[in-house]
């Protein structure tokens, strides 16, 4: 008999892969709830949740609904919501003007939520898409081509505040303007709620992965019209330094959480502003990354449980400190 093959190995890495506990000892990234932030939809009236065809598994809340599932997302572990509005056509104006409405319909689901779960940390988006009839995330200049920077963020200030007043833990500007983050700083010190945090979208990239969430907030344009077109404002997917910049402007200008979204497509991206930033860094899974994940493991070709686990472990992995996911609750069960 042939004597057995033997390689004369000094390394030999798969001793660290033998058995679960040894594993364990090496692992490298720790997905934990406490990492995880949980977008949630809220809706007017007392209706049941309403389902997203692009988002299987997500509805859009009523108020009372919305505050039992923030119960349940603490109950798991989840120490944050970030809450997006979905408003009725008919509310909607060029200039988004229901957003600085003193009784908007999420300046209600903010005080519901903190009056029944206070330790709930909430966040809330500012940008004027939910509001506005175009879908864009500011008021549009004169010629109706692109988006007004200045103009746009008077009105953000405004919105800051009065999300402030309603008891937000942070407010989250998604729009992307230049200056917004400064401006909504001042405008919180100076209004005294300097405890107010911000967690600036500072890398986001115009992106077909929001395509399911126009659909959950009705931002999307009507069907047989081009999809928005936000290059203006958000950033090419092909740019890297740029997000560098955006990142070290938000610092500069007081955000206390930078963010990068989507989070999948641009791992490089959340590694390079990990690396950049002395700032924690959160990344956004978005409604396209779910819905991904979601299509396949209903057609069968992908594992469910184990697809989306690796999907967060990577961007944890990548740099994250904290992950907004529409997967939260399922994942946050699943860890326990
Ligand atoms: C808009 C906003 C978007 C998302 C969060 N805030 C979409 C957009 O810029 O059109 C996307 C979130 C997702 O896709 O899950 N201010």
């Amino acid at each position: 008999m042939a004597e057995a093959f033997r390689l004369d190995l000094t390394h030999r890495p798969r001793r660290l892969r033998r058995n679960p506990s040894v594993r364990g000892l090496v692992e490298e990234t720790h997905l934990r709830a406490s990492d995880l932030i949980a977008p949630l939809f809220v809706v007017e009236g007392d209706g049941p949740p309403q389902p997203i065809a692009s988002m299987p598994g997500v509805f859009r809340l009523n108020i009372v609904d919305l505050v039992k599932e923030c119960q349940a997302l603490f109950d798991l572990g989840v120490p944050a919501v970030a809450l997006f509005p979905k408003l009725d056509a008919r509310f909607k104006d060029a200039v988004g003007s229901a957003a600085l409405h003193e009784e908007a319909l999420i300046l209600r689901a903010v005080r519901a939520v903190k009056k029944a779960v206070p330790g709930m940390v909430v966040m809330t988006d500012i940008a004027l898409d939910p509001y506005t009839t175009h879908g864009h995330d500011g008021v549009l200049t004169p010629d109706g081509r692109d988006v007004a920077n200045d103009v746009t963020v008077e009105i953000l200030v405004k919105m800051a505040v009065l999300h402030a007043r309603a008891g937000v833990d942070f407010v989250a500007p998604s729009d992307m303007m230049d200056g917004r983050v400064g401006a909504i700083r001042r405008a919180l010190d100076t209004g005294g709620f300097s405890q107010t945090a911000i967690m600036a979208y500072s890398a986001k990239y115009a992106s077909a992965y929001y395509g399911p969430f126009r659909d959950a907030v009705g931002s999307a344009t009507a069907a047989g019209t081009p999809p928005l077109d936000k290059r203006t404002y958000q950033l090419s997917p092909t740019n890297r330094r740029e997000a560098l910049v955006e990142v070290a402007l938000d610092e500069q200008e007081g955000a206390d959480i930078v963010m990068v979204k989507p989070a999948g497509p641009y791992l490089d991206i959340i590694r390079e502003v990990r690396n950049a930033s002395l700032k924690p860094v959160a990344a956004y899974q978005v409604s396209g990354e779910y819905a991904q994940v979601m299509a396949a493991a209903q057609l069968g070709w992908l594992d469910l449980e184990r697809t989306r686990l690796e999907s967060l472990t990577a961007i944890k992995r990548a740099g994250a400190d904290m992950i907004l996911t529409y997967f939260a609750k399922d994942v946050a069960a699943e860890l326990r």
